[in-house]
């Protein structure tokens, strides 16, 4: 598989090949990195992380596995750099390009990490926008795959806020690779229509299937559960509005219960507000597969890097 000077900006743009190659491509360097084998893929390159809004896992994974590579990470903080206000992203895109070999980009706007791939003549990498975080659900995806051997078939439950970057790109990267994706949510927060007509294209090819339910009851026979928080970054404001709305889709343990199936497992993009979207009870229940899914974002992401940018 050749993914060479790809831009990585959301999975509509990848087959479900190439996505399952970046996902068996992260165990291997996961298993590499746990007998102490790091590599030198990424040696001499110098990467550029921007980000606009702050960040834990995606920054740190970005930054270990680029130094476990033998790269060069330069952090870019909205305060640094003038992107956007001062400079045209555009121009700022080109400099950039001139001068770095890769480009990660956080921030609000997916069309400026689109600008970014379009002017800087380097592979670019979503680190997430207010649209998609597609490096979030290759991390998802491993932690799926080592704990039930597949990703095909296995029935993934979505409850919260459903027209959210994380719902919109589980709802592309499960359809994709034929999951059965069922997002649980009230009717006003479900995904915008044009980005499910062409998820249902997706898993018509995948034999997998997208479902939108009220009713918690769609639990029922899930492999895993998957919550975010209510408000994502940039929507404080609609905080309390939000609680209201959700409070019945918390994942507690009724909710769990009603899968009918003690090994549905958790997962959680993190960070999350406990007592919002999950219990503390679930949160520490699961923590487990909830921690080994953050240490899967610097296998994933280093996946990427060593894909699209590495020798
Ligand atoms: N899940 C995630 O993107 O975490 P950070 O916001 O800490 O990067």
């Amino acid at each position: 598989m050749n993914l060479k000077g790809r831009s990585f900006l959301t999975l509509k743009d990848f087959t479900p090949d190439e996505i399952m190659y970046l996902i068996d491509l992260a165990a291997e360097l996961k298993a590499k990195k746990k007998s102490g084998i790091t590599g030198e893929s990424l040696k001499g390159k110098n990467i550029a992380l921007i980000f606009e809004k702050p960040s834990t896992r995606t920054r740190c994974a970005f930054t270990v596995a680029c130094i476990d590579e033998g790269g060069h990470p330069e952090y870019l903080g909205k305060d640094d750099i003038q992107l956007g206000h001062k400079e045209s992203i555009e121009d700022t895109a080109r400099v950039l390009g001139r001068m770095f070999d890769g480009i990660e980009f956080r921030g609000f706007k997916h069309e400026t990490v689109e600008k970014l791939a379009s002017y800087s003549g380097v592979p670019v990498w979503n680190g997430l926008t207010d649209t998609y975080h597609p490096t979030q659900i290759l991390a998802d995806f491993l932690t799926l795959k080592e704990q039930f051997g597949t990703l095909s078939g296995l029935h993934l439950v979505y409850a919260g806020d459903g027209r959210n970057n994380m719902a919109n790109s589980l709802m592309i990267g499960s359809s994709k690779l034929g999951l059965h994706f069922t997002i649980l949510a009230p009717k006003v927060l479900w995904p915008e229509d044009s980005l499910v007509a062409t998820c249902k294209t997706y898993a018509q090819e995948s034999g997998g299937s997208i479902t939108f339910s009220e009713d918690l009851d769609a639990v029922k026979g899930a492999d895993a559960i998957y919550t975010d928080v209510w408000c994502s970054m940039g929507e404080e404001a609609l905080a309390s509005e939000r609680v209201a709305l959700l409070k019945p889709y918390q994942v507690n343990q009724q909710l769990m219960d009603k899968t009918g199936k003690p090994e549905t497992i958790f997962l959680h993009c993190l960070p999350a507000v406990k007592g919002n979207e999950i219990t503390e009870d679930v949160f520490e229940k699961h923590a487990d597969v909830i921690f080994d899914e953050a240490e899967n974002r610097m296998h994933t992401i280093k996946a990427v890097m060593v894909a699209t940018l590495g020798k």
